[in-house]
Parts: C-alpha cells; structure tokens; sequence
C-alpha cells in the first residue's frame, strides 16, 4: 500500500536527554539539503530571540528558585507560540522543510508526569497554540536510562533544571514519551536509539523517506 504523501514538511525529534536528538537532527538536515531541499532546523524551547530568552529563564531559573509545572507549562507555550508565528509557519509556508530538536510532545511529557498538570489542560493550551501547524511526522527517540545517562556525562556543561531531576523523573519521562506513540502511531515513531549513530539514522531516514515519498535510495 502506498502512504499518503504529507504536504507540511514538519518534523519533530522527541525523547529523553541523551537520546540523540539533536545529533539525528543535524544528519537529517544535511541528507535533506543534499537532496536539494531548503531546510530550517530549529529547537524548543527557542528558535527565536523572546524563546530562547524564556529557555534560560526555564533551564536555568535564578538559583533557589523553581518553576511549577503550570507556570513552566506556560512559559514552554509562550515560547512555542513566538515560534511558530516568526520561524515556523513562515518557513513552512515557504515550502521549506523545518525540523524541530523537540516540540509540543516534550509539554504533553515533561509537564504531565509526576504531579504535574493534567493532560486535558495541556492538550487545550496545545490546539490553542498550534492551530493547524501540527508535525507532520514526529520521530521519538528511545534507550534505556543506562544508555543516555552515559551519554549526557560524555558530554560537557552543567546539567539544566530537567537533567538534574532524580532518576525516577526521567524513567516517567521515558515512560511518557512511549505511551505517546501508542496513542498516535501515525505521527509518532518510536526509534529504538540504544544503537549506533549510524543505525539511528537510517532507520529514521526510512521513516523520513516513506513518509514524505522520497526516494529511499537516491542521495
Ligand atoms: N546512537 C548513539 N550512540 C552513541 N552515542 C550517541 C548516539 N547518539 C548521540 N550520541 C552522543 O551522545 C551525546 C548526546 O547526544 P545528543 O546531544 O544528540 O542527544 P540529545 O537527545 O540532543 O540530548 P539533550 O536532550 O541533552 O539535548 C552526544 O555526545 C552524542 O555525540
Ligand atoms: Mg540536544
């Protein structure tokens, strides 16, 4: 059977720290220009100069302070809606692809677990704020705690206020961003990301290649 050809070329990478969405991210842009496409690559929270202002204010509060899960819910959308309205629907309304290093799915996640707030309040501010911009794929990123725990400390910089969360947070998290490709398995799929970069990468690739038609083996 052939898949329906999307006609917006939005694309968001979702899942835990250290998943290894912005290295996904950074192949699928440069195989897309390569194949001729004009692509934006973006993230959340930012993309614009208010969002990225509001990141800082969200991943770093000033020291003592914390953010409750309502208020950083509408920061996160604050932020999102300055997003969409200057980068992302100009860039789609272009024709440009747009790939997003985390989009709506992290509120519906992050915000949601542990005591958060109800899903029923996110998924309102969620339609109100996106409308009709809805990803058109959504690639979310999954690997054992273990495996992306390693990979953070690899990295440099001090954690943010969601990486210093305690180990049970991000089990919820992970937890959360698998029932959420279960509950929309056309939008979202779940990559196994506990392999290598490269196989990562072509299994996304496959995903990005059917969904929008391309062809899997030029390039
Ligand atoms: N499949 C992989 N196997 C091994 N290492 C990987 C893989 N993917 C990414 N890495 C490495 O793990 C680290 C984290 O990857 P990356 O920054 O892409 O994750 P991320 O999901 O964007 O993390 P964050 O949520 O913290 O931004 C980097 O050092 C990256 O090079
Ligand atoms: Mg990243």
């Amino acid at each position: 059977m052939m898949a329906e050809v999307s006609p917006l070329r939005f694309i968001t990478l979702e899942g835990g720290e250290g998943t290894g969405k912005s290295t996904l991210q950074h192949a699928l842009a440069e195989r897309l220009r390569a194949e001729g496409f004009d692509v934006v690559t973006t993230r959340e929270p930012g993309g614009t100069p208010l969002a990225e202002a509001v990141r800082e204010l969200a991943l770093h509060p000033p020291a003592g302070a914390d953010w409750s899960p309502m208020s950083e819910a509408l920061l996160m959308n604050a932020a999102r809606s300055d997003h969409l309205e200057k980068l992302i629907r100009p860039a789609l309304a272009e024709g440009k692809w747009v790939i997003c290093d985390r989009f709506a799915d992290s509120t519906r996640v992050y915000q949601s677990v542990k005591g958060g707030v109800s899903s029923n309040v996110l998924k309102s501010m969620e339609s109100t704020v996106l409308g009709d911009t809805v990803p058109t794929l959504t690639l979310v990123l999954d690997a054992p705690l273990e495996t992306t725990s390693g990979r953070r400390s690899a990295r440099n910089g001090p954690d943010d206020a969601f990486e210093k969360r305690a180990t049970d947070f991000h089990h919820a998290v992970r937890q959360g961003f698998i029932s959420l490709s279960q509950e929309e398995p056309l939008r979202c799929k779940l990559i196994d990301a506990s392999r290598d970069v490269a196989s990562v990468y072509a299994a996304a690739w496959r995903i990005v290649s059917q969904t929008y038609a391309l062809n899997e083996m030029a390039g």
